[in-house]
C-alpha cells in the first residue's frame, strides 16, 4: 500500500513545534510564516491549547450529536463575544469546504432557489459544492459541473448589478472571500461587499462570507469582511478555529430557521474539537490576537516595503501576498532551503505570509534580514554566472 500521491513534498519531516518555529527531524529549527497553511493562529502548541485539548481527552473526546453537549453552546458564547455576531447561531462541522458547502445549502434551503454567484480566481474548498464555485477547472470533477454557478469578475460593480438586474430572482446566495488567499492575496473592496448586501437584501438573497482563511482574526479584524461595516447572513470558519484541530463552522444569522435534519454531521462539534477551538479563543482573548495580528502585519507591510526587490505588497493583518522582481522569484526555495523559512505561495508568483497571529518583532526581523540575504545571495550567484558566461564566451573566441 501507498499514499495517494496528490501532493508536491518538500523533503523535510517535521516532529515538533512551539509558537512560530517547528524543528525537523534531526532537530534543525525552522521559523513558520505560512502557519501549516493559515491554520496556525495561536501558535503552534500553545500550552492553554495542549492543556485543554489533553484535559477533554481524559473526560470525553467523542460523543454523537444526539445528546447535550455543553461545550458547543460555550463555543457558540464565546464566539458571539468575539465576532461581534452576538445573535448569530452555530453549526459545526470540521473543514473549510464542508463549511461552505453547507452554506450553500442552507443559502438554497432558506431561498428555495438554485443560482449562485461567485467570482474570479475564488477558492471555496473541493466538495461538490465548493468546488462549483471556486474558480479552477482544474479541480472540478465533470460531477461537479453545474449550470447553477455564475462567475463575475471580483471587485466588478457593474457585472453585479446587470447580473441581479437580469436574474436577481433566481439567486440564492453570493459567495465571497473578504481576502482571496489561493488566487493571489486580493482584498475584497468595502464598496463591493456594501452593493453585495444592498443586492442581496433587494433580491432576497443570502450572503455568505468565506472566512475560512481570512477569518478567525488573521486581518486583523475578527472577520475581513467587517472592513465594509455590513453583515454577511453566513460566515463559513476553519483554519484558524482549532489552532491544527480540525474543526469548521458556519455563523448563521438570526432570520435563519432551523429545522431537525436539515444538515447534519457525525464528526462536526464533537467534544474534543470544541475543546480545542475554545482554548483557540480564550488565548485570542486573553492576547488581544485580534489587535496584535493587525498591528504585526501593519509592521510586516511596511518592513516589506522598504526591501528592494519586492515589487508588489497586498493584504492586511498577518495575511500578507507580495510579488518581487521576476530574476529573484526562487525566493521561496532559497528561503526554505537556506533560510530555514516556510512561506506560502500563490501561482504564478505570489509569495503568501500567513504566520501565527502571536508572531513576535523578532521573528519578523528575523524574516525581514533574511529575505534581504536571500535576494544578495541569489543576486550573487547570477553575477557569478554571468561571469562565467562572459568569460568562457571570450576565452573560446
Ligand atoms: C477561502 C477558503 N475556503 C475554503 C477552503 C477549504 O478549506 P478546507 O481545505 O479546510 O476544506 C480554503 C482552503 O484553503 C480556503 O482558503
Amino acid at each position: 500500500m501507498k499514499l495517494f500521491d496528490v501532493y508536491p513534498l518538500n523533503n523535510i519531516t517535521i516532529d515538533k513545534a512551539l509558537g512560530s518555529y517547528v524543528w525537523d527531524n534531526h532537530g534543525v529549527q525552522y521559523l513558520d510564516m505560512y502557519g501549516g497553511h493559515a491554520v496556525i493562529s495561536i501558535g503552534h502548541t500553545h500550552p492553554h491549547w495542549v492543556a485543554r485539548i489533553e484535559q477533554q481527552l481524559n473526560k470525553i473526546a467523542f460523543y454523537s450529536n444526539s445528546i447535550q453537549i455543553p461545550l458547543q453552546q460555550q463555543l457558540v458564547d464565546k464566539l458571539g463575544e468575539l465576532s461581534g455576531k452576538k445573535d448569530y447561531q452555530l453549526f459545526l462541522v470540521n473543514s473549510g469546504a464542508e463549511a461552505n458547502e453547507n452554506a450553500l445549502k442552507l443559502a438554497s434551503f432558506h431561498t428555495g432557489r438554485k443560482k449562485i454567484v461567485a467570482f474570479s480566481s475564488s477558492f471555496h474548498g473541493r466538495t461538490s459544492l465548493a468546488v462549483a464555485v471556486t474558480d479552477n477547472p482544474k479541480i472540478v470533477a465533470p460531477v461537479n459541473e453545474t449550470d447553477n454557478v455564475i462567475f463575475l469578475p471580483f471587485n466588478d460593480e457593474e457585472a453585479l448589478t446587470q447580473c441581479f438586474a437580469k436574474q436577481g430572482e433566481e439567486i440564492a446566495a453570493v459567495i465571497i472571500e473578504g481576502i482571496q488567499g489561493v488566487g493571489g492575496i486580493y482584498e475584497a473592496t468595502s464598496d463591493f461587499l456594501q452593493l453585495i448586501r444592498q443586492l442581496c437584501d433587494t433580491y432576497g438573497a443570502v450572503y455568505i462570507a468565506d472566512s475560512v482563511q481570512c477569518g478567525y482574526g488573521r486581518s486583523g479584524q475578527f472577520f475581513a469582511h467587517d472592513i465594509a461595516g455590513v453583515d454577511a447572513d453566513i460566515y463559513s470558519m476553519a483554519k484558524g478555529m482549532g489552532n491544527g484541530f480540525p474543526i469548521g463552522g458556519i455563523l448563521i444569522a438570526p432570520h435563519f430557521k432551523a429545522s431537525h435534519g436539515m444538515l447534519g454531521t457525525t464528526f462536526g462539534g464533537n467534544h474534543l474539537a470544541c475543546a480545542a477551538a475554545l482554548a483557540v479563543l480564550e488565548v485570542m482573548e486573553k492576547e488581544n490576537l485580534v489587535e496584535k495580528a493587525r498591528q504585526r502585519g501593519m509592521y510586516l507591510k511596511n518592513m516589506l516595503n522598504k526591501v528592494e526587490g519586492v515589487t508588489v505588497i497586498r493584504g492586511r493583518g498577518l495575511m500578507i501576498g507580495f510579488e518581487v522582481e521576476a530574476h529573484l522569484q526562487q525566493i521561496r526555495k532559497v528561503l526554505l532551503n537556506d533560510f530555514n523559512i516556510f512561506t506560502g505561495e500563490a501561482k504564478p508568483n505570489v509569495i503568501r505570509l500567513l504566520p501565527a497571529l502571536t508572531i513576535q518583532r523578532k521573528q519578523m526581523d528575523e524574516f525581514l534580514e533574511a529575505i534581504q540575504e536571500a535576494f544578495t545571495e541569489i543576486q550573487s550567484k547570477m553575477n557569478n554566472l554571468q561571469f562565467y558566461a562572459t568569460f568562457s564566451f571570450g576565452w573560446r573566441c
